[in-house]
């Protein structure tokens, strides 16, 4: 299976994390049918400081081009607010990547990361997060009206809801999974309004599952007060934005947190969730497992191999029992002489050669 993956390194720790996810393909090319054809396509800060233009059109057919983008992270403190988030915007506009889907997974080793009390956790934490990608306030429709006031519009289209919502309505079903919780401020926004009467709509083609509606302040709540009892959750782009974070400390550190930015009939994007973190670049000191969870994803979204997802899985959870980056390396782990305080190119061998023994069987 040959397979062409865009290559956006980035900015600040982007690199670093990358060259990890490479090892982890690189070792995947070695024990399986894959062929993979890397081709890397500059975005980012110091694009933008080089060219003028944080995301060049030479890199965006790279990108529109190939079969999934591996993408690091861009940003830099000294370019100018917006420059590197425009970049980003423009990939999940153009290539229609209307699906943010981001896991938030507590590791059974990672229990003592979990800022929350043990007894709440305890059940552990396996939620799915569905934020819409290419609507809302992120339209970016609006601007400051004769200096006095400033507008933006939140964007809701029939289309983009329903699109959302039918594919997390999918990923319950697939997953023999009970209940969708949608997340809304129906008691406030009109578009919200919208929004829930179409989650009624496609709801009433999966009777089956059980539909929770709530509202964003309150699930905010309820992601600390009992993260156990939430799997799916589907909500629009601003809210998803914000909950998502919220949902990722919840496991310890941004450095675990994957995502992918799916465009289901097309390109989608993969990319760790903690940005570019430029006071702990070119130290190696970053977490690489965010990047190498998005390259599971990619194989169960892109390319359809839900089998190589587990592996990877496995691969990570088996080596976090003895190793850990300094982002999750906490005072258990410093009284536990089992576990062992690693760099980012180190946590990355580990994963690979575990990786390694779970391929060859
Ligand atoms: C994210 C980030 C982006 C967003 C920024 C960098 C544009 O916060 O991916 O969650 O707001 O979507
Ligand atoms: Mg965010």
């Amino acid at each position: 299976m040959k397979k062409k993956i865009a290559i956006v390194k980035g900015d600040g720790i982007g690199p670093e994390v990358i060259n990890e996810g490479i090892k982890i393909l690189e070792t995947i090319e070695q024990y399986s049918d894959y062929k993979f054809n890397f081709i890397e396509a500059p975005m980012g800060g110091n694009v933008w400081k080089k060219f003028g233009d944080s995301l060049p059109e030479s890199s965006f057919e790279i990108m529109k081009q190939s079969d999934a983008i591996l993408f690091g992270a861009v940003g830099l403190p000294d370019i100018p607010q917006g420059v590197a988030e425009k970049a980003i915007l423009r990939v999940r506009q153009d290539l229609d990547l209307y699906v943010n889907l981001r896991p938030v997974k507590l590791y059974p080793s990672l229990h003592d990361m979990c800022p929350l009390k043990t007894e709440i956790v305890e059940e552990g934490i396996d939620i799915s997060i569905f934020r819409e990608n290419t609507e809302s306030v992120y339209a970016q429709i609006g601007g400051i009206v004769n200096q006095e006031s400033a507008i933006n519009s939140m964007v809701y289209t029939r289309k983009g809801v329903s699109r959302i919502i039918e594919y997390a309505f999918n990923f319950v079903k697939k997953n023999k999974l009970e209940e969708l919780i949608s997340v809304d401020k129906a008691n406030i926004l009109t578009v919200s309004q919208f929004w829930r009467q179409i989650f009624q709509e496609i709801g009433s083609n999966y009777a089956q599952i059980k539909q929770i509606n709530y509202y964003v302040d309150a699930f905010c709540q309820w992601l600390i007060r009992d993260p156990s009892s939430i799997r799916t959750v589907v909500t629009e782009n601003m809210f998803g934005d914000i909950v998502s974070d919220e949902a990722a400390y919840l496991v310890g550190s941004l450095g675990m947190g994957a995502s992918g930015n799916i465009n289901p009939h097309g390109v989608s994007m993969y990319e760790p969730i903690h940005g570019s973190a430029p006071d702990i670049a070119g130290q190696e000191i970053a977490n690489p497992i965010g990047t190498i969870l998005s390259i599971k994803m990619m194989f169960e979204e892109s390319f359809q191999d839900v089998k190589m997802g587990k592996f990877i899985d496995k691969a990570v959870e088996d080596s976090l029992r003895s190793n850990r980056t300094s982002d999750i390396y906490s005072k258990y782990a410093q009284n536990n002489v089992n576990i062992k305080r690693v760099n980012c190119k180190e946590m990355g061998d580990a994963i690979v050669k575990r990786l390694e023994i779970l391929l060859k069987n």
